[in-house]
This record gives C-alpha cells, structure tokens and sequence, in this order.
C-alpha cells in the first residue's frame, strides 16, 4: 500500500444506473481512494445458473477506473441466489436441533456442500476470469466475513466431512475413543458411522468432541476459502484478503492468516460503550499481528450507527473520525465503511452509509469529507509499523478448549486476554498478541492470560522465553488441559509448572463465575437474604465460594498486594518466591503470586484474577522489572498515544480539552503547538513527527 486508502463497501446493485455518475463524483468529493465492489451481487452476475450479466459490472469497473478509484473486487459468494436453494436444498445449513436455514436473508449454506463448492468455484472463477487484467482491480475479497451466521452445519454431508476430518486427524477409531474420553458414560465407538457431529442431546456434550468439532468447522470453512483464493491465484498476483470479524471466536484466525496476503478486518464497537475505544485498539492490535506487524486494512466500520444491535446508538460528534485515526495509528493502511450509499430498502436501510439518505446535507457527510481530507494528510503514515515490547499470548485453540469443557468455563474463553489488553491501553503501553511457537525475541515482557490448554511444545516455549531474558507471567487457569481437553495429571500447569516453580493442585470457583470483573459481576442474593434472627444455624454457616473477592496481602520485601475476584487456586511452591498471599478464611496465607528466576529472565504466576486495579499494579511491575515504558508518561486523562513509524498520534477520547507538552513545531494534523504544548479538543486528535517527541 503507498497510501492511506478510503473507502467503502459499494453496492450500487440497488440503485438505478445513473446513480454511479453521482456516487463517484462524491468519492472525489471524499476523497475515497478505494471500494469494495460485488460482495452481495451473485443473483445480479448469475441470475440463472449458467448465464450470467456482466455488462453492469463491466461498465462499473471502466468509470471507477477512470475515476482513479481502485477496487478490491469480491468474489460474489457470500449471499448464495436463490436458484441456488431451490434447485439444491442440500446446500442449505442445517442447525444442531435439525432444522433447516432458508434462503431470504445471507449466508445460506453449508460449508461442506460439494454442489456449493462446485456453484462457488464457478462464479469465481467467471469473475475472476473476466477481470483479472483489469486496471481498477488492486485487490480481491474473498467471499465476505466468513462464518459470521452460519459457522457449523448438522446435515448429513457434514456429518461425513467431519468423519474424513477424524480420520486425517486420529487416524484410527481406536484414537478417536482415546482422543474424546469414550470410556467414561457407555460413548465408545466401534464403526465410523456411529461417529456424529454434537447434535442436540439428552444432557451434557462429550467436550473432547465439541472441541474437534469446533476445529473441524474452522477448518472446513478455511478449504472453502482456498478454494476461491486458488482459483483466483490461477489468474491474478493482486493481493488477496477476506475480512476478519476481530477475535471471533469461531475460527482459528492465525491459521486463517497464514493464507491471506493482507489481513483487513470489520469493527463494530458501540458508541454507547465507554469501553468502545479499547476495542478498537484490541482488534487494531490482533489484525497487526496477525499480518507479523504488516499494516492491514479497516475494511468494514459504520460512520455512524448500525442497525442490528437493540439500541443503535449514533457515533457522537467527532468519533467517527477518532476511531479511525486511532486504526490508522495502530497499523492500518485503510479505512472503509459499510457501505458507501445507505441502503433505501432491505434489512439494512437503517445502517448509516457515508451518504445518508439526506444526502451532502447531513453531519454524518461533513465527518466522511473530513476525515478523507486527513487521511490525505497521512499519507507518509502508510507502510510503516508498529512497535511493541509486549507480547500477550492469544490462540484460539486454547479457547475453544475452554469454551467446550464442562464446568470451568465462563461466558467468554478470552476474556482474561481481553483484560490485560485493557489494562496496557489505559496505562498507554504498546502490546502486540503472538500465537503458541511464535518467535518471542523482540518482547521482553510475555503475558499468557489464562492459556487454558497447553502442551509440552507450548511450556517449552515459554520456559525459553524466561531463559533467553523476558519477564512471561501466567495467570490462573493456564495449563489446566493438554491439547485435546485432557485434564493434567499432578497438579495443573502440568508441563510449565517447572517453569513456573509451581504447581496448581486445587481450584476454587469464587462467587463470580467469570474470569473477570469487567465481564460479569454478579453476587448471589443468597447471602444477603439470611436473617441471623430467625436462621439461627444457616447465620453461623459461613461460605467463602459466594464471596465475589479474595484480599491478597504483599509478602517480602518485593511483595505486592491487591484483590483477587471470582476464582482462586491452591498452589504448592517447589522453586519460586512468593511475592503475595490471599487473605481468606479458607485458604489464609496461601500463596497467591509468584514469582522464579529463570536463566537471564523470571516466570510469575497469578493464582487468582485480578480487579482492575490489582492489574494495573502488577503490570506497572512487570514493565519496571522488563524495562518497558508508555508511549508517553503524564498523559492527561483521556488521551491515549500511539507510536507508529515516525509518527506520534496522540487521541482524545475525553469530553475535556487536553494540554500535552511536545517538542514538534507543528502537527500534521489538528491544532498547532504554542510554546511547547499542544491542545487537544474533546474527541480531537494530533498527529505530530515522532523524530521530534523521542
Ligand atoms: C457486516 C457485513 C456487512 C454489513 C455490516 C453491517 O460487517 O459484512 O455486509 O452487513 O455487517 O454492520
């Protein structure tokens, strides 16, 4: 990319032709750079099968060429025709109840179809085909948010696909009983048709299963992509991308990334969240990592509201544009929108496009010209990177592990990794998320947050990091299962324990059954409805699991204290020091954080999780101990700084004017510095030359 691109999703599929000679004359207007063009056209290209109407697109492509707006051309298979249903019902998905998802809405298909891979394979390839060569194409869209509504189906053909999958993977019935536990409950095995996807059932699901079965699906749903991404590779060398959902649970994004030339991603925080502005930066900061530090592609956000959540709340004054310069600042090398012309009729008339309905005469245009007029301005941002000094560890293998047990899990398997990035974005530190193996020599603090399953390789990996100099802390829950959902034996950490210097021999779910304050807080009432006046035995009955916290006293000279929530472990210390203690009527003076010295680094483990502010303590140690600092220290409240190439973004994201002392004479983008400072208006961003700053 040698720019920053501007953008949108266009479907001018909707409305009359005249309305492109319109539509590109606003993108000048805008400054759009780039669109993303025929995602949802398969029933406008192939209205029956076999014929198919190219002229409309073919005219299309000419003007925007003319225009000087590229485009990444989509491979029209996301919404499959109509036709397509009717002739072929097979290729419908089917839910675990059975029941069957119709045409008349999107994403009506089965992964596994060979009728669909056959009907996709074939509108691929005449697209490709026949625009290979031209001039406006720059990149391709494969398909479009793979997975989003339909990520499994139970019909019968998936049901073989997955028992194919098995085998590959287990090789022999006999493995497959011993991969999934069938000993326990009468669930053996004995022919390769009594192997089922985890269809509804009686009671609990078998967890080794669902945990195959998630992998499958990934994997199922990854072959349909390459299959396009092949075809398309048969006549083109452009770039090829498909766009990411952020950390959407359902597919192993960093598989996913070994096949994709440039990582581009949806974001759809809600405006009425705080917290929006951390996800933002979450997803900014995966998609970075997961192209290796590569500059990837906003592909889809909204200039305003969107129309699927219960309430849609408006972006408010000036936060459209934030949040974009924030993506800019944290790697992207474009920004685009779903979509460019507010849809008048279907399901998404009520999304906010970057031409509303009114038209010029509307905010939402004033935001979309201006922030096209910045981006302009940043064009020397393009191509450079990012860099961290933190790595947090996030796979998706691990998740899906913890999602499909049975007892331990809570409502969101990452939420641990989610809070500690939270945690390094409000303290203004630059982290960056690596898989299990990744090479791990340029970070010097490693945080495994709760890496539910884990192997012997992974433990090794980490061992070597503290070895070679890093700072890695684990917190609980990790290593409680081997990698196919294996409880390990002897006390969990299982193969990083000598690691660590501990082991984990007992756990204790606390009050909230959560990994984190932030995600749920929910104490029972049961405590609060005793009435020692009348309940003359249950009043003296004290019970600690419903206590939502566990006080952590600071052992030693370098000890540290703070408050545990929801969960707590029992840990037995054979070569590590321990830096804190739980305060707690059942588990008094337990140790609740370690830490050992290993080669030229240290392995700490957290035995319970943190609040917020505990977090924050600890990863103000750790970054002491790891010689890691903020982008820039005594920021004001509300202002976050970004490093990215030579450039210093610094956002506000307060509703107060911010002051913050710089040493550029100028901004390349907001208010201008006056004797050394620079002031910052609510919802305002500065972008400055970080040659000066440093
Ligand atoms: C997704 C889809 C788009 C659109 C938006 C609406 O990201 O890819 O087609 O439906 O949601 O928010």
């Amino acid at each position: 990319m040698t720019r920053v691109h501007y953008g949108a999703d266009y479907n001018p599929e909707q409305w009359p032709e005249e309305t492109v000679e319109e539509d590109i004359a606003l993108m000048r207007e805008a400054g759009v750079t780039l669109v993303t063009v025929g995602v949802f056209s398969w029933s406008k290209l192939q209205p029956e099968p076999g014929v198919f109407d190219f002229g409309w697109l073919d005219a299309l492509l000419d003007a925007l060429h003319a225009a000087g707006i590229g485009v990444d051309l989509g491979t029209a298979t996301a919404s499959p025709p109509a036709w397509l249903a009717e002739r072929h019902p097979d290729t419908l998905p089917v839910t675990a109840e059975g029941v069957t998802l119709h045409h008349g809405s999107r994403q009506a298909y089965n992964p596994s179809s060979a009728v669909f891979r056959r009907e996709v394979g074939r509108m691929a390839r005449a697209i490709v085909e026949r625009y290979a060569k031209h001039p406006a194409v720059v990149m391709w869209h494969v398909h479009n948010e793979y997975a989003c509504h339909v990520a499994e189906s139970f019909d019968a053909e998936s049901a073989e696909a997955f028992r194919a999958w098995l085998r590959e993977r287990h090789g022999t019935l006999d493995a497959v009983n011993e991969a999934w536990g069938t000993a326990f409950w009468s669930q053996a095995v004995s022919d390769w048709q009594q192997v089922q996807p985890p269809r509804v059932m009686p009671t609990l699901h078998n967890p080794h299963v669902a945990l195959d079965w998630k992998r499958f699906n990934s994997d199922a749903i990854l072959d349909l992509y390459l299959l396009e991404r092949d075809i398309i590779r048969e006549y083109s060398d452009a770039p090829i991308t498909t766009n990411f959902m952020g950390a959407f649970e359902p597919l192993d994004y960093w598989r996913w990334a070994d096949e994709i030339d440039v990582i581009s991603n949806d974001s759809y925080p809600d405006p009425a969240n705080p917290r929006s502005a951390r996800d933002f930066a979450f997803d900014s900061d995966l998609m970075r990592s997961l192209g290796g530090g590569a500059p990837f592609l906003q592909l889809e956000q909204t200039p305003s509201a969107v129309q699927w959540r219960r309430r849609n709340a408006a972006k408010r004054p000036g936060q459209f544009r934030l949040w974009s310069l924030q993506t800019v600042a944290r790697g992207a090398d474009g920004i685009c929108q779903f979509q460019w012309r507010q849809s008048r009729a279907g399901a998404e008339t009520f999304h906010s496009g970057m031409v509303p309905h009114a038209g010029r005469d509307s905010l939402i245009w004033q935001e979309v010209t201006q922030l096209g007029a910045d981006l302009e301005r940043l064009d020397g941002v393009a191509g450079s990177r990012v860099d961290a000094d933190v790595a947090i560890v996030w796979d998706w293998q691990s998740a899906w592990a913890k999602r499909s047990s049975i007892g331990l899990t809570d409502s969101d398997p990452l939420a641990t990794a989610r809070d500690w990035h939270a945690t390094a974005f409000e303290a203004g530190i630059q982290v960056d998320f690596v898989r299990p193996g990744a090479d791990l020599a340029g970070y010097r603090l490693v945080i495994v947050p709760a890496l539910f399953a884990l192997g012997e390789d992974t433990a090794r990996w980490l061992e070597e990091a503290a070895r070679a100099g890093a700072t890695v802390v684990a917190t609980a829950r990790t290593g409680v299962v081997d990698e196919q959902g294996h409880a390990h034996l002897g006390g969990y950490l299982g193969p990083l324990a000598s690691a660590a210097g501990v082991r984990v021999t007992d756990q204790f779910a606390r009050a909230v059954e959560t990994t984190s304050l932030e995600n749920a807080v929910e104490r029972p009432q049961l405590l609060n409805e005793i009435d020692p006046s009348v309940d003359r035995i249950t009043a003296a009955v004290r019970t600690p699991s419903a206590e939502d916290t566990v006080a952590i006293a600071p052992h030693g000279r370098e000890g540290l204290g703070g408050v545990g929530i929801g969960w707590l472990e029992r840990l037995v210390v054979e070569d590590a020091d321990v830096l804190g203690r739980f305060r707690d009527a059942d588990a008094d003076e337990w140790p609740a954080l370690t830490r050992a010295t290993r080669g030229r680094g240290t392995f700490w483990y957290v035995a319970t999780d943190l609040d917020a502010a505990t977090r924050a303590t600890l990863l103000q140690r750790l970054c002491a101990e790891a010689d890691v600092s903020p982008v820039l220290a005594g920021l004001p409240r509300g202002v976050e700084a970004v490093r990215r190439g030579n450039h210093l973004f610094l956002l506000n994201h307060g509703d107060e004017t911010a002051s913050v002392a710089v040493s550029s004479p100028a901004s390349l983008i907001g208010s201008q510095p006056t004797n050394g400072r620079v002031s910052i208006e609510p919802r305002g961003v500065v972008v400055l030359d970080d040659a000066n700053e440093r």
